[in-house]
């Protein structure tokens, strides 16, 4: 059976990719900051049967110590590093941009997925091909910079760069990696009037991890396969 583990798994793109998984037959560890008040998680385990959930703050090295801990010698075949933050929207002058948003905003987005992606790296190789997808944003593309949003940007920026060097680093381990962006989509994050529904975008990234390989590991991707420039 696959195992797929998904960070941020209480709301938004992170429940429906566990609750698509789940119905599809995979076991799914799913994380959340605070399992106590997971309703609709807690719910999804309880009626599924196939979901486990765990508490995991991503910016948090002992919170990750204590993740991989509890899955030590676990296969998983499918690490998504879902969870992120946004921050503030305004631009250069932006006083919300202080110290302490981009440092929340670089450590949710960048360093978490670091960490969580090297504690799990073992379960990722005891199973038969593991895969690893940091969920990006086309914002993070430098190419198509637009300015606006400024930490945000950075993070992704730097989430897609630590992807498509894991994918690098991890290739001789036999782990393929891909960066995402999920679309622009319906969630607490995307607003409502969002143009991805939240439905779309999980299956969407749920057949590309299953169609990503060793071969196209470093891709950076949407939920549709429309690939972007770094
Ligand atoms: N929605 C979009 O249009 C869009 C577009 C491009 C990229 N993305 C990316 O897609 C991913 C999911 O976004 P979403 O739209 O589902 O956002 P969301 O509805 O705001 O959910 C974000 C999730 O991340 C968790 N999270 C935030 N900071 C965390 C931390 N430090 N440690 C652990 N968990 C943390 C949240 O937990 P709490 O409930 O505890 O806060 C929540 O479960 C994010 O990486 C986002 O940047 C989204």
């Amino acid at each position: 059976m696959t195992t797929v583990l998904i960070t941020g798994a209480n709301r938004g793109i992170g429940l429906e990719m566990t609750r698509r998984y789940a119905a599809a037959g995979a076991s799914v560890i799913a994380t959340a900051r605070h399992p106590e008040t997971a309703d609709a998680l807690s719910k999804l385990a309880a009626e599924s049967g196939r979901v486990s959930v765990l508490p995991l703050e991503v910016a948090n090295e002992a919170s990750v110590a204590a993740l991989a801990k509890a899955v030590a010698g676990k296969p998983i075949d499918i690490l998504i590093n879902n969870a992120g933050t946004l921050g503030s929207r305004g631009g250069w002058d932006d006083p919300a941009h202080d110290l302490k948003t981009w440092t929340e905003v670089l450590a949710t987005n960048v360093i978490g997925p670091h960490l969580v992606s090297r504690a799990l790296v073992p379960n990722l190789k005891l199973a038969k091909q593991g895969k690893l997808a940091i969920v990006c944003s086309h914002l993070g593309s430098s190419e198509m910079a637009a300015g606006g949003i400024l930490p945000y940007r950075a993070s992704k920026a730097a989430a897609i760069n630590l992807a498509r060097n894991l994918a690098v680093e991890l290739k001789p381990l036999g782990i393929a990696v891909v960066a995402f962006h999920p679309g622009w989509v319906q969630t607490d994050m995307g607003g409502y009037n969002a143009a991805v529904k939240v439905g779309d975008s999980a299956q969407g990234m749920i057949d590309r991890l299953a169609a990503l390989s060793l071969a196209t590991s470093g891709v950076f991707e949407d939920y549709s396969g429309k690939t972007f420039p770094f």
